[in-house]
């Protein structure tokens, strides 16, 4: 095989922290190589020095089909045919879903004269090859994270990369659109294009890889074919020691007093007669395919969306938050999966953004901030989610995703609450952050807080879930508890039936 790409003593310096330490990475032609390590261990800085948004450290060299070559903008990286699909999405929420895919390449019929028909026929094209039903016109801001991470790469396809790095492409899409989406990586691969793949997913590294690159703490570990490797072995090249459990142990006492209780809760089409209870001591789980009406179940108990009718119960006391102030006030909190537009000031530091929401918390008197107390706050949650920052005064924007995503839980933990629901939230975290968040969530249990989890990823939720609910278009259809879970019978009850039919 040909070698296509290679970086030689990649090295990136930011004035707080070394992202990169002289690194050696080669990718060949038409393979699908894998890019995996901690939160924070330096892969999307990697991914962003290819792709031009910034410059490596003096020293360091970059080979693009044999010739040495810098890559100063991402222009000119596009021009190579390298391509990136962001951790971050980059889409323009007001356009259309064909208007952000040619954004800037638009086909005209005069200069400044868009050629709408092709450009709807050509956006068509491309989602029909990766088997998206979507509108050419649908605005990207009526869309889930789930559908414009599709118009991302249906963009990406459509600037016929040689060479295409997907940051976390699966973070949320649902098991559907991972299956489309491996079937076109397979396609584009026998078609001679090459990618680079970046996820905490290890079960999909090893099934859609040729070749795995381990990077721990801005070093090279390892590279190896994937057929050589089994979770275990990845994971311990990733954090350095054996882990042999994914789950903390737990022993759950015998479920106290109620927390919450919900009563045949409606709002409009995409909640029908939701009725369930939460016990203290007690972690609940919601399964579901996405836009099965999990998220509108967390949103209308913390009033975001509140509903048309029913009843919720907050230890005993009837609540009917109308806002997500109230619901505060109430003592249910919600950790949202959205965490970049619904939970962070990215301008912001790392310790404002944990202490923002509850100032209350580490004010002395009525005015003065406690420092003191801040820092003890904001040092405990760092060395509880291992949020892997050089300062505590950075600006959260120039942490890694992972380490972003765990400063938002870290700020929802520390508002005093009743309830805590958290939304995904494991989602682009790494397998040694997740075990300890799964810790805290067991802490919180046993200090007699509510915890319910939303999650898509079914081995989390049996791995610590004393019971789950699953939802299926705005209901819920089954109800299982420890001791009887598996995959097929949630699967099941998401798909209203039709995963048996499918499978059998
Ligand atoms: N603009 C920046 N300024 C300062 N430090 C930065 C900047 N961008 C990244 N870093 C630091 O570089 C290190 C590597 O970050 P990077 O985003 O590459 O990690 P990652 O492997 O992609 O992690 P994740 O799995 O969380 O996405 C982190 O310590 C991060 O805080
Ligand atoms: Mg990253």
């Amino acid at each position: 095989m040909e070698e296509l790409l290679r970086l030689e003593n990649l090295t990136k310096t930011f004035p707080e922290v070394v992202a990169l330490k002289g690194v050696n990475f080669s990718v060949m032609k038409g393979e699908v190589h894998a890019l995996v390590g901690e939160n924070g261990a330096g892969k999307s800085t990697l991914v962003k020095i290819v792709s031009g948004v910034e410059r490596m450290d003096h020293g360091g060299a970059l080979y693009y089909k044999g010739n040495r070559t810098e890559i100063c903008d991402p222009h000119s990286a596009q021009k190579l045919g390298i391509s990136v699909i962001y951790q971050e999405l980059t889409y323009v929420p007001e356009l259309t879903v064909a208007e952000n895919i040619f954004l800037g390449r638009e086909p005209v019929l005069a200069p400044g004269i868009i050629d709408w028909k092709t450009l709807r026929a050509k956006t068509r094209e491309l989602l029909s090859r990766l088997d998206i039903r979507l509108e050419p016109d649908i605005q990207l801001k009526h869309l889930s994270t789930a559908q414009r991470q599709m118009v991302e790469i249906a963009k990406a396809l459509s600037l016929q990369a040689e060479i295409i790095f997907m940051d976390e492409p699966t973070a949320s899409l649902t098991e559907h659109e991972i299956r489309t989406l491996f079937k076109i990586i397979r396609e584009l691969k026998s078609s001679g294009v090459t990618i680079v793949y970046i996820s905490h997913h290890l079960e999909e590294i090893l099934e859609i890889s040729d070749r795995v690159t381990v990077l721990r703490d801005g070093e090279w570990i390892a590279t190896r074919q994937a057929g050589e490797l089994d979770i275990g072995g990845l994971i311990s090249m990733m954090v350095g020691r054996d882990m042999n459990h994914l789950f903390p142990p737990r022993t759950p006492g015998p479920p106290g007093e109620e927390i919450l209780r919900v009563e045949n809760l409606n709002r409009g089409e995409s909640l029908r007669n939701i009725s369930f209870s939460l016990k203290q001591g007690e972690i609940l789980g919601f399964a579901g395919l996405v836009g099965a009406g999990r998220t509108e179940v967390a949103r209308a108990i913390f009033g975001a969306d509140p509903p048309d009718s029913g009843e919720i119960r907050l230890k005993g006391k009837p609540v009917s938050p109308r806002s997500p102030q109230e619901a505060l006030k109430c003592g249910i909190a919600l950790v949202p999966e959205d965490r970049k537009e619904e939970g962070l000031v990215l301008s912001m530091s790392v310790e404002h953004n944990i202490t923002l929401g509850n100032l209350n918390g580490v004010c002395r008197g009525n005015f003065f901030i406690n420092h003191a107390r801040e820092k003890q706050v904001v040092d405990g949650y760092i060395k509880d989610l291992q949020i892997k920052t050089p300062l505590v005064t950075m600006e959260v924007r120039r942490l890694s995703g992972g380490n972003q995503q765990k400063v938002v839980v870290a700020k929802w933990l520390f508002i005093p609450s009743y309830l805590i629901i958290f939304d995904e939230p494991t989602r682009g975290i790494d397998v040694k952050a997740k075990y300890e968040l799964y810790e805290l969530m067991y802490r919180l249990v046993q200090e007699g807080i509510g915890v319910i989890i939303i999650s898509s990823e079914l081995p989390e939720l049996i791995g610590i879930c004393d019971r789950i609910l699953v939802m299926h278009e705005g209901e819920i259809t089954g109800e299982l508890v420890k001791g009887e879970f598996s995959q097929e019978k949630i699967m099941e009850y998401a798909t209203g039936g039709a995963y048996e039919k499918e499978t059998a």
